[in-house]
C-alpha cells in the first residue's frame, strides 16, 4: 500500500507525525497540516501538549503514553487502536516525541496497517539528539574531530544496559554520541567505556526536558556526568551526548 502523498490524507489512513522536541514552532509545515486536519489524534507524553492548538474542535484524543503513573498501553494495542480508528474511516495521527525513525516504534504501526491494507505516511519531525545539540549551541559534527554520529538507545528491553553494545564504536573518540533513554544506564556504560581506553575527560551533556519551561543543561566530563546522574538523577526525558565536538572553545 503506497503511503499517502505530502498534499493529501485522505479518509482512512494514518499519518506517524513527528512532535519534534515540544516546541509547537519546531513542527515541521506538514505536521500541522496533518494535525489540522485529523479526526483522530494517539499521542505520547513526550510529544509535550502545544500541538493541541492546531486540533479541530471535535478532534478524538487519546493519550498513549505512561499517565498520573498508570502504564502506557501495549505497542500492540496501540496499533490496534490506529487500525481500527482509520478502519471507521477517520484521518488518524498517531503524534510521536522527536521524529518517528527513531527509537518510535515505528516499524510495528508501520507493519500493522500495511498488514490491514490501511495507507500510512511517515510526517519527518526534529529528534531530541539534533534538539538538544541547538539547546547547548554545539555542532554534532566537527571538521578532523568528529567525522560520525551515533545514536544509541541505553536501555533494552528489561531497562538495564544492552549487553550487545558495541563498545568499541562507542568509545571512538572520532564520533560523537547521542544516547537516549540512557539517564539510568549512562554510568555503568561510563564505566564501560573508560575501561575500554577512552578518556573520562571526554565531554559530554545532559539536556533534559527539551520544549519545556523546565528545559535544563548540565555540562561536564564523561565521568563526572556518570557522577552526577547517580547522586543526582534528573526526573525529565534525559538526552545525552558527549564527544569531542562538544569541546568549547
Ligand atoms: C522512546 S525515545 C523517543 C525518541 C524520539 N522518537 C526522538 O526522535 O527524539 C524517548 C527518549 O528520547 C529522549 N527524549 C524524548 N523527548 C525528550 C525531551 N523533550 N527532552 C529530552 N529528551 C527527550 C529521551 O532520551 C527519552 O528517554
Amino acid at each position: 500500500m503506497p503511503a499517502t502523498s505530502s498534499s493529501h490524507f485522505t479518509p482512512g489512513s494514518v499519518a506517524l507525525v513527528g512532535a519534534g522536541p515540544g516546541d509547537a514552532d519546531l513542527l515541521t509545515l506538514r505536521a500541522v497540516k496533518r494535525l489540522q486536519q485529523a479526526d483522530v489524534v494517539l499521542y505520547d507524553d513526550l510529544a509535550g501538549e502545544d500541538f493541541m492548538s492546531f486540533l479541530k474542535p471535535d478532534v478524538e484524543l487519546v493519550a498513549v503514553g505512561k499517565r498520573a503513573g498508570h502504564p502506557s498501553p501495549r505497542q500492540d494495542e496501540v496499533s490496534r487502536l490506529i487500525v481500527a480508528h482509520a478502519g471507521r474511516g477517520k484521518r488518524v495521527v498517531r503524534l510521536k516525541a522527536g521524529d518517528p525513525a527513531v527509537f518510535a516504534r515505528s516499524d510495528e504501526e508501520l507493519r500493522a496497517a500495511r498488514d490491514a491494507g490501511i495507507a500510512i505516511e511517515i510526517v519527518p519531525g526534529v529528534t531530541t539528539a539534533t534538539a538538544a545539540a541547538a539547546a547547548i549551541g554545539a555542532s554534532l559534527t566537527k571538521r578532523g574531530v568528529a567525522r560520525r554520529v551515533q545514536l544509541v538507545t541505553g536501555h533494552d528491553v528489561d531497562g538495564r544496559l544492552p549487553g550487545d553494545l558495541d563498545i568499541a564504536a562507542l568509545a571512538d573518540p572520532a564520533a560523537t554520541t547521542c544516547i537516549y533513554m540512557g539517564k539510568a544506564t549512562f554510568p555503568a556504560l561510563v564505566e564501560r567505556l573508560i575501561a575500554h581506553g577512552m578518556s573520562p575527560q571526554t565531554p559530554a551533556a545532559i539536556v533534559e526536558s527539551l520544549g519545556s519551561p523546565e528545559t535544563r543543561v548540565y555540562r561536564g566530563t564523561i565521568a563526572e556526568t556518570a557522577a552526577r546522574l547517580i547522586t543526582n538523577r534528573p526526573p525529565g526525558a534525559c538526552m545525552i551526548i558527549y564527544g569531542l565536538a562538544l569541546e568549547e572553545g
